[in-house]
């Protein structure tokens, strides 16, 4: 199932087919390129300067400050995914995450393999990790993810897989860690990723454990029972390609559309956004949020970033950019987009390095930490969104 994942994230738009990489040869890169100093640095002569966070170009606008106090003052948030472990050992990390963006999501520790590694033994040490640090650094926590055909645990994959639970059993399976969950999260959760990638790039949906076991209605379930313990958390469908009109977002916008006709408790739509810059910018990306802020439904960029074929060159920096500024641009004119979160803000940490052979430098940071010129990009598509 995770290989159908990654493949299909490539087979957009006639995209090849990639196969994910080997750790060993991604930490050998990692490493010679940590010594470069930068992700990206493949190539000398195209290696962007970095830019300042707090000067430079954005002085000449009019701004200073972090991109965080742009966001506040916008009434808009603006988050990164988090690696626990780098945040518990990367001051500069730490330092970016807290001053830069105020929201988190857990990269990976709120998945049901981290929480609930046995069945009904919760492990919540790196998740309260993260709503702590939100807490201190007065941020927003965005919750990711409940119901994930993905990264499950061990025992519930196969223990589905080999019939060991009858299906009332594994509807009762997936009602309870979610409502364990959202329960021990309570009120520190501004939106909860319920639902997670049910359906393929066709528009079909997606052949889970899940749906197999349990039919159509798993995912109005998952929602309602997130909300009879949490109802003030804003509940998400989030999914990747569907940023544009095609199949999938026409899928989703079907589902999100019963399910709000049904009385369903779901308020939002999460449009990952994993952009590639060897791809166009999805098409009708701007009609496609209108649909959806049409619904009634608030919209998130919930995973943003845009990566690269390496070697990088400056037209496709240029083209990083223009991507970059059209999605910011394009969420901050629909009233109901308004959180907007990278998945990941440097190339060091980036899940790219890890699943995209021959691609990086996605995000707006080098892996040294610090930051690009497409991160005043992304500090101007704020600024001159009016908001
Ligand atoms: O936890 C194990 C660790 O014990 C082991 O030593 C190590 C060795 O390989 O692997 C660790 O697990 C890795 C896990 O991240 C936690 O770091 C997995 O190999 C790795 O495959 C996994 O990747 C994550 C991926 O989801 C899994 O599907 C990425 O970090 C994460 O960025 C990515 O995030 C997803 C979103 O949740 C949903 N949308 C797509 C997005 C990108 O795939």
């Amino acid at each position: 199932l995770e290989n159908s994942v990654r493949n299909s994230i490539h087979q957009t738009l006639g995209e090849k087919k990639m196969r994910p990489v080997a750790r060993t040869v991604t930490a050998l890169a990692v490493a010679s390129v940590a010594a470069a100093g930068v992700l990206n640095a493949t190539r000398p002569g195209v290696q962007e300067k970095s830019v300042k966070l707090t000067a430079g170009p954005l002085a000449q606008a009019g701004s200073v400050g972090s991109m965080r106090s742009i966001a506040d003052q916008a009434d808009l948030k603006f988050g990164t995914a988090v690696n626990m472990d780098v945040l518990a050992s990367n001051e500069k990390y730490a330092t970016i995450t807290s001053k830069e963006f105020n929201s988190v999501t857990p990269e990976n520790v709120m998945k049901w393999e981290s929480v609930e590694p046995s069945r009904g033994n919760y492990d919540w040490s790196k998740a309260d990790a993260l709503v702590e640090f939100a807490k201190k650094n007065n941020q927003f926590v965005r919750g990711h993810t409940l119901v994930w055909h993905s990264q499950m645990p061990d025992w519930l994959k196969n223990g589905i897989k080999d019939g060991e639970f009858s299906p009332p059993e594994v509807r009762k399976i997936m009602k309870d860690h979610i409502v364990t969950v959202a329960k021990h999260f309570k009120g520190k959760i501004k939106q909860w990723d319920v639902a997670n990638e049910a359906f393929n790039e066709s528009g079909s949906e997606r052949y889970t454990l899940w749906r197999e076991y349990l039919g159509k209605n798993y995912l109005a379930d998952a929602f309602r029972s997130a909300h009879a313990v949490d109802p003030k958390a804003k509940l998400f469908y989030n999914d990747f390609n569907i940023e544009g009109m095609n199949p999938k977002s026409d899928a989703v916008y079907a589902l999100v559309k019963k399910l709000k006709t049904d009385g369903v408790p779901i308020d939002g739509v999460g449009i990952q956004s994993h952009l590639a810059t060897q791809l166009p910018f999805p098409p009708g990306y701007a009609e496609n949020l209108k649909r959806f802020a049409e619904l009634g439904l608030e919209i998130s960029l919930t995973e943003v970033d845009v990566r690269i074929e390496l070697p990088v060159t400056s037209a496709k920096i240029a083209n990083q950019k223009s991507q970059y500024q059209e999605l910011f641009a394009g969420c901050l004119a629909v009233k109901e987009c308004d959180y907007i979160t990278l998945w990941g803000f440097d190339d060091g940490n980036s899940w790219i390095r890890d699943w995209f052979g021959g691609e990086g430098s996605a995000t707006p940071f080098y892996a040294n930490y610090k930051p690009k010129p497409v991160w005043s990009v992304i500090k101007n598509s704020m600024m001159g969104s009016g908001r």
